[in-house]
This record gives structure tokens, sequence and C-alpha cells, in this order.
């Protein structure tokens, strides 16, 4: 940050006056904040929808943002806000928020991700056994889908077959009015979604209130983590209510499972599109076993003893992020990177602009993950935001990505379907248009691929 005797430069406004046609590029162009970045600097100014946006990249803007919390707060879209709820976190500020990161937190923990470990091994080895039954080609993106959401919902929450099948739906009709237009229109994505909302958190209550009265009664521990936020207090020092944790319940189904399927799906796809770097992963892949030894789930592939995973993994994140982007909304006038930002602006942190903006002549566009490992990139990462709102669930992520890629890649030989369009839809995060379709044989990972 410049010294506070450093006159900060005004901030740079693009000519959008109403900004409706700003916001239908916003929703159009995957690379609509890059270019007006390369116009404009790190840090400027547009309107989406009538209200004035502030667009920053780059490590200096960040760190400067993150110093500065106590001038911002959270914010989210209207519609996103309403569905989440009023007691949930992410709409959430201050104590109040401090309290329940603290409460949610409980449920990933290092003693808590041991306990999902063996949950999460079974669900891998179902799936690689699913795909190699299916005979032909299979579309893969939805079935991570599937895998990401019974990680969370099952291995997570504790919910059994019948109570999850019945999630799922909701849930995704609830995902699909998450970003759209907020008017409760009969029929309309958000009106069905605000009903979904309905039903989701009388069923995660349902779930919670079994939770509590088999700990109450002694009994052995029940699937899931659900008995580790027993006696979770808010900032008060006073129990959470009972419909304040479910608010962050739903939270964590949200913010836990596009998110993660997205970063498998891309996982697999660029592998698939990037042989030499494949070949360099299955070299060390080939050292280590799966299934890891029971108890040893967390650290059997963590970054120490798989380097080169962690590198791709971190490759692929910097290059496709689940999160293209996260909101803050100024309460006084800070300055970010030199540049002077008034008070009450949304600021959007552009993680997928700042990924790609480096040292002069760093080659950011191709994918080698061996940058991560040679020191060779000055590019700060931040997949999982930063600051007092980090994402909650990153140890969880990183654990469940980890052992899908060595319980997948070391039992299973994919080849992509020619003929398919591997490009990524964006919204709500990067996933394969045509959904990823593969054929899965035994035996590790092939090298070659068929379009
Ligand atoms: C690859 C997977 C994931 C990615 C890339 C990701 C990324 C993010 C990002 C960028 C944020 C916003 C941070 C900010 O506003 O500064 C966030 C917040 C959050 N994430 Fe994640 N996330 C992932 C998986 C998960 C999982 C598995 C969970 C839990 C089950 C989770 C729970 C949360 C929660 C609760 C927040 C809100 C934190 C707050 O507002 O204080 N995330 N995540």
């Amino acid at each position: 940050m410049p010294s506070p005797s450093t006159p900060l430069l005004p901030l740079p406004r693009t000519p959008a006056v109403s900004g409706v046609l700003e916001t239908l590029a916003f929703f159009r162009d995957p690379d609509f904040a890059r270019g007006r970045f390369e116009q404009y600097g790190d840090v400027f100014e547009t309107t989406l929808l009538g209200q004035r946006t502030v667009f920053l990249r780059g490590s200096q803007a960040v760190a400067d943002l993150f110093a500065q919390a106590e001038a911002v707060e959270g914010w989210w879209p209207e519609s996103v806000r309403v569905l989440l709820g009023p007691l949930s976190l992410a709409n959430r500020n201050g104590a109040d928020h401090k309290a329940r990161r603290r409460v949610v937190g409980q449920l990933f923990t290092n003693a808590a991700l041991k306990r999902y470990g063996p949950g999460i091994v079974a669900l891998v080895n179902e799936l690689c056994e699913e795909l190699r039954a299916a005979g032909g080609a299979v579309a893969l993106a939805p079935r991570l889908r599937r895998f990401a959401f019974q990680v969370i919902a099952t291995t997570v929450l504790g919910l059994d077959g019948a109570d999850r099948e019945a999630l799922f739906s909701d849930f995704e009709t609830w995902s699909r009015g998450l970003f759209s237009f907020p008017l409760a229109l009969p029929g309309s994505p958000y009106a069905r979604a605000l009903r979904a909302r309905g039903r989701l958190l009388e069923r995660l209550a349902a779930v919670l209130a079994q939770a509590q009265a088999a700990a109450a009664a002694g009994a052995p521990l029940a699937a899931g983590g659900l008995d580790l936020l027993a006696g979770g207090l808010d900032e008060a020092g006073l129990p959470l209510a009972d419909d304040d944790v479910v608010e962050q319940l739903l939270l964590l189904l949200f913010a836990g499972y596009e998110t993660t399927a997205s970063s498998l799906s891309c996982l697999l796809l660029t592998l698939l599109q990037h042989p030499a770097e494949l070949a360099w992963l299955q070299e060390e892949l080939a050292t280590l076993s799966w299934p890891p030894l029971p108890g040893e789930e967390l650290g059997a592939y963590d970054p120490a003893r798989a380097p080169r995973l962690d590198a791709v993994v971190k490759e692929v994140m910097r290059l496709t992020p689940p999160v293209g982007g996260f909101f803050r909304r100024t309460r006084e006038a800070i300055g970010l990177a030199g540049v002077a930002v008034p008070a009450d602006r949304v600021v959007q942190v552009s993680i997928a602009a700042s990924h790609r903006h480096g040292a002069a002549g760093e080659d950011l566009e191709l994918f080698r993950p061996q940058r991560h490992l040679d020191g060779g990139t000055t590019v700060g990462l931040l997949p999982f935001g930063g600051g007092e709102r980090v994402c909650l669930g990153k140890a969880l992520a990183e654990l469940e990505i980890r052992l899908l890629a060595v319980g997948v890649l070391r039992q299973l030989t994919l080849t992509l379907e020619p003929g398919q369009d591997l490009t990524l839809a964006v919204m709500p995060s990067p996933t394969p248009r045509d959904g990823l379709r593969v054929r899965a044989a035994a035996g590790p990972i092939a090298m070659n691929r068929r379009s």
C-alpha cells in the first residue's frame, strides 16, 4: 500500500451510464474484465445494472483490500443474498460473521476431515466401479457433480440415500435461481428456487434434529459431522438457534458443491488434453498406492508426498478457477494499488484475471504445472479467496480433489470421446459444455487422446 502521504490516483471509469450493455457484456464475454483491465489498469469502475462496481486484479490491489478489512463488508447480488437467507454467515459481518465461522469451522478441522476420509475413498471407488461398468461413453461432469454433492451431503452432513436424493433435486432447482433476475414471477427460476429453499430448510432442520437427538441420547457417532456443531456459540456466547445453524448448512451445500465439481471436471479435462503433463504426473502416481492405508487418507497424497499432483491442481485452478471472483462493498473510501475507491462501491476481485496477470514475459496462458515447483511464477494464487472470508471448506475441497485424482488416475484409463464440445461454460462455475464424455477402462489412464 502506498504511504499515507502518497496521493491516490483518481479511479478510472468506463463510459457506461445505465450499465445495460455493460451487464450484457459481463454475462456473455468471459474476457469482459480482462479487456477492460488492459485499457484502464488494475483498478477501474463501471456500471452493472445501475450499480457502480469496481473491478480489481493483481497481488497489490488484493493485498490492499485484505489489509483494510474494517473498511469493507461482504456483498452478494440480491438473488444470492435472498436465497442464502438473512442468517447465513455469507450475509453477516463483524463479530456476527466471525462467531459463525468458528462454529461452522468445526466441521473442517483435521480431526473432522480424518473422520470423512474413509467415506470419500468409498465414494471414489464407487464412481470408478460405475465408470468401468458403463461399457460405453459416459458424461463424466454430471457424475463428478453427484460425487461432490455426495461428499458434502453424506460424508459431512450425514444424510442417508432417500434424504439425499430429495435434497439433490431441490438443491439443483435452488441453484438455478441463484444468478437469475430476483423477481418472483410465477414459474420463473427465481420463484421456483424460493420454494425449493423452503423445502431444503425443512429437510436440513430434520437432519439436524436427528443428529441432536442421537447426541443427546449418547448414541454412537452419527454418520457425518453434525454432532461436531453441538454447543456452537454465537457472538454473545449463547448457543446458536437451530434455524441459524440450518442456514449455515444450506450455505455449505452452495459453497462446497458446484465449486468442487468444477475443479474435478477441469482437472480431468485438462490432463486428458495435455498428455505430456499427464505422463509426468503418472510417474509420481506410480509410486503411490491406492487406496490409502486406513487412517492415512488425509496425508497420503499431501503436497509433501505428491508434489506433482499439488502442482497440477494449483495450475488447473490458476487457469480455470471454480470461482471467477468474489465481492465486497466499501463502507468508507479506501486506496487500492494507489487508486482511490470511494465509499459505497461494490468491489469485485477478479480471481480469473489476477491468475493470468504476472511479470512481463511470463507464459501465463500455458498449462505448465512445473512453474509451481521451480519457483518460476510471480502470480499470487487465490482460488479460495483470502482474508477474513477465506474459503471455510478449503481443506475439505483439497482432500476431496486429491483422493479423487489419485483414485481415478490409478485405477482407470480414460479416453476423450471425439466430436464433443470441450469448451467451458463459465457460469456459475466452469464446466465442459458437452459434459466431458469419456470411455473408461481398467488400468492407469492412457496417454493418447481421441479428439
Ligand atoms: C475447489 C473448491 C472450492 C473453491 C475454489 C472455493 C472458493 C471459495 C471462494 C473464492 C470463497 C470466497 C472468499 C471470499 O469472499 O473472500 C469461498 C467462500 C466460502 N467457501 Fe469455498 N470454495 C471451494 C469449496 C468449498 C467447500 C467444499 C466448502 C464447504 C463445504 C466451502 C465453503 C465455503 C464457505 C462457507 C465460504 C464463505 C466464507 C465466508 O463468507 O466467511 N467451499 N470459497
